[in-house]
Formats: C-alpha cells, sequence, structure tokens
C-alpha cells in the first residue's frame, strides 16, 4: 500500500504521515528533507539558490544518510527548500529516488507537496491536509521555541504565506490537491485528532467506501 500525503508548510501532515507509517506497518519518506538537504548542502557551499546546474548536481550526488542531521529542521533551510524546489531539473534529479522508496515492500507513507500529483500518482490513498496559515504559524512559532530558537510568529507568518505562494506557484509540480484525493482540514485537531482522521480516511478507502 502507497499513502500519498500532500499539504502546506507546517499543516500538520508530517506527524500525521509517521503515525500512519507505524499504525500500518509501513515506510516513511518525509521527501521535504530531501528538498533541504540540497538547500543545506547549497548554502554550506556557498552556491547561488536559483544556480539551477550546480542545484541539479547536488540533488544527484545527495547521500540518504545525511536526512536525519538536525540543521536541516531550521527554518531558513525550508525557506531555501522552497526556492531550490522550483527548478525544475532538481525535481527531476529526485523523481527515481522517491519513486522506489514508495514502490519497495511493504508499501509507505511519503509526504511532500507532489506526491498525489506526480511521484506517486497511483497511490491508494491521498490525502491533501490543509490549515489555518495563522495556526501554522502559531505551531511553527512554538515548535522553534521548543527547540530553543528564538521565534517571531508574525515573521514565521509572513514567510509561512510567502512559501505557500512560491509552492502553489511554481511551474512544475506546484503544490495542489490531486482530484482523487481526501481533504483533511487540520486547523481545529490536535495530533491524535489529525491522526485519527487520517485512519478513518485509509480505512472508508480501503473499505471501497
Ligand atoms: O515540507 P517541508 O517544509 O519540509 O518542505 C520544504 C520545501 O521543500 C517546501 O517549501 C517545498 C519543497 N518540497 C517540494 O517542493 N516537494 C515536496 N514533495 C516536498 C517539499
Amino acid at each position: 500500500m502507497i499513502i500519498a500525503i500532500d499539504g502546506p508548510a507546517a499543516s500538520g501532515k508530517g506527524t500525521m504521515a509517521k503515525r500512519l507509517a507505524a499504525h500500518y506497518g509501513l515506510r516513511h519518506l518525509d521527501t521535504g528533507v530531501i528538498y533541504r538537504a540540497v538547500a543545506h548542502a547549497m548554502l554550506a557551499a556557498g552556491i547561488d539558490l536559483k544556480d539551477e546546474a550546480r542545484a541539479a548536481e547536488v540533488a544527484m550526488t545527495l547521500d540518504p544518510s545525511t536526512f536525519d542531521n538536525p540543521a536541516l529542521r531550521s527554518h531558513d533551510v525550508g525557506s531555501a527548500a522552497s526556492v531550490v524546489s522550483a527548478l525544475p531539473r532538481v525535481r527531476e534529479a529526485l523523481v527515481a529516488f522517491q519513486r522506489q522508496f514508495a514502490s519497495a515492500p511493504p508499501g509507505a507513507v511519503l509526504d511532500g507537496r507532489d506526491i498525489g500529483t506526480v511521484i506517486c500518482p497511483d497511490a491508494e490513498v491521498k490525502i491533501y491536509v490543509v490549515a489555518d496559515p495563522r495556526i501554522r504559524a502559531h505551531r511553527r512559532t512554538l515548535e522553534a521555541r521548543s527547540r530553543g530558537e528564538p521565534a517571531d510568529e508574525a515573521a514565521i507568518l509572513a514567510d509561512i504565506l510567502a512559501r505557500d505562494e512560491r509552492d502553489q506557484n511554481r511551474a512544475v509540480a506546484p503544490l495542489k490537491q490531486a482530484p482523487d484525493a481526501y481533504l483533511l482540514d487540520n486547523s481545529h485537531l490536535d495530533i491524535e485528532g489529525g491522526v485519527r482522521a487520517a485512519i478513518d480516511i485509509v480505512e472508508a478507502v480501503r473499505a471501497g467506501r
């Protein structure tokens, strides 16, 4: 079984994906981490984030064992990832890795922006998670503070809105709901509520409802 979860930054899709994978005994891939790893490597090497040829090279030679680096979680790396992920050659370089991950047994939960639309258009279950931008900004602020990072909620909200705009309006693989994806509004659900809503969707799909 492949479960595709897409949605904007800080919508809660990552936690949901992780919990769904544990619940169903599937592997989990947070695909945002891949774009973050590309952005992080470019920032570290002082490469212009819009240099498509070099970005594609970085993407092609990416080492998945670096994906658990905590530095990838920072807000700045997330914003840089949003910029490099708009480059078509970067996306192209990362498709095969994601599809291989998804199709290896026993199946997987992938979360990102284009999983249901581009990476796994045949996924059995597709969920599109949304949440009010102010609520997403508030959650990200609390997360940053819990990591001991200073966080300005208004600045985070502005950044989330800019990120939504970039992710939804890029020419290649923009963030959008696949026609056969279920919409899950996570604005007013806590973690448990969101996970339960996602499991309900999976169960309904499997029961053919
Ligand atoms: O989900 P995230 O915040 O870790 O993602 C960081 C950026 O990576 C996001 O703003 C856009 C990009 N991204 C993408 O283009 N496609 C994906 N499947 C996942 C992330």
